[in-house]
């Protein structure tokens, strides 16, 4: 049941409903710098910004975090509640709302989109719900793999200089902890495997 959401009115949420509603399996796999970030830190509040089919959110809430998980497509977020865990599931366009509350950790994954979308301002606002101590991990595309749903030659992706640039956070407050581009094994839905980078930004709110 998804009436108690508004279904999407803009184009980008439109795509992204359709997209999820062809989408069989929920949950799934942890995204491996979600893992490798969180996987030392103690559990406290987590909010995962364009959560999709939930693997990251469930492999936090499996380990003790309490976590809210935000997509604009209602069917993702619904479908993320369904699973039943312990995740706060929240239908925003963050171009226009943005969760309440103060977190420890924030995951952007990959959030990118085909449409027009002020990623730096809706990161910016994720940087100042961040409690003292706590970590903003920007993980994007830094090459496409070949199932990628974005197969477009002309996608930019960001970045982490250029992340942190459109951030433009106070230095006092903020501070870059770790901007790279490292590369992996990956392994598609198919089975199939093979080499991607990752642009990878983590700031840590250092102050109140
Ligand atoms: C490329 S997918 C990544 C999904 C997931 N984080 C992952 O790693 O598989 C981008 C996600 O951002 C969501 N999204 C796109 N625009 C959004 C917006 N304006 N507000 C909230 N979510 C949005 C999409 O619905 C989609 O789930």
């Amino acid at each position: 049941m998804l009436a108690h959401m508004d279904s999407p009115t803009t184009e980008a949420g439109q795509f992204w409903e359709r997209h999820y509603r062809a989408r069989r399996t929920w949950g799934g796999r942890v995204n491996p710098l979600l893992a490798e970030t969180a996987a030392p830190l103690r559990p406290g509040a987590a909010l995962d910004l364009g959560c999709g089919a939930g693997g990251d959110a469930v492999w936090l809430a499996r380990r003790g975090w309490d976590v809210t998980a935000v997509d604009i497509s209602p069917t993702a977020v619904e479908r993320v509640r369904e699973l039943g865990l312990q995740i706060t599931t929240e239908q925003h366009d963050l171009a226009q709302s943005f969760p309440q509350g103060r977190f420890d950790l924030i995951s952007a994954q990959y959030f990118h989109t085909p449409f027009p979308l002020l990623r730096g301002r809706i990161l910016r606002t994720a940087a100042q719900a961040l409690d003292p101590g706590g970590l903003l991990l920007i993980v994007d595309h830094g090459s496409t793999a070949p199932w990628s749903w974005d197969q477009n030659p002309g996608t930019h992706f960001p970045t982490p200089t250029e992340t942190a640039a459109d951030l433009d956070l106070d230095p006092a407050l903020w501070s870059v902890v770790r901007a790279g581009t490292p590369s992996r094994q990956a392994t598609g839905p198919a089975g199939e495997t093979a080499t991607v980078i990752d642009n990878v930004l983590i700031i840590q709110r250092t102050s109140e």
